[in-house]
């Protein structure tokens, strides 16, 4: 019964990782995407797949993000600002 709890870490770090990558959507839908589509007067998600993309590299990526949700003031902590860059990156930029 002793080892239990370790076992049990596993299961937790997977749940851990899958709610940091719905996170990613959330937080993007609930900060982001409402600025872009107003923008691009549409669905705001063009803006990642426009032919001269800003972020061109994952390490511009990240700064980008990081630029966005420091101007939309949106007080994100560094896990928030990864979950993000990542979701972007798997929907869009493939980095
Ligand atoms: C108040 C408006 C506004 C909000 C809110 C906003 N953005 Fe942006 N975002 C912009 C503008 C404007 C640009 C494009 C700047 C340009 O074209 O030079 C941009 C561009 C980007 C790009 C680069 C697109 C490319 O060309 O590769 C990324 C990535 C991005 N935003 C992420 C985010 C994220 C993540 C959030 C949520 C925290 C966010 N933005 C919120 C205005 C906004």
């Amino acid at each position: 019964m002793k080892r239990l709890p370790s076992l049990l870490l596993l299961p937790l770090m997977t749940i851990t990782f899958t709610s940091q990558a719905e996170d990613g959507e959330a937080l993007h839908l609930s900060q982001c995407i409402e600025c872009h589509s107003r923008m691009t007067g549409g669905d705001g998600h063009v803006i990642y797949t426009r032919d001269k993309r800003i972020a061109d590299n994952a390490v511009e990526l990240k700064a980008r993000v990081t630029h966005c949700a420091n101007g939309a003031n949106t007080g994100w902590n560094e896990l928030q600002i990864n979950a993000v860059t990542n979701y972007l990156n798997q929907q869009h930029y493939h980095y």
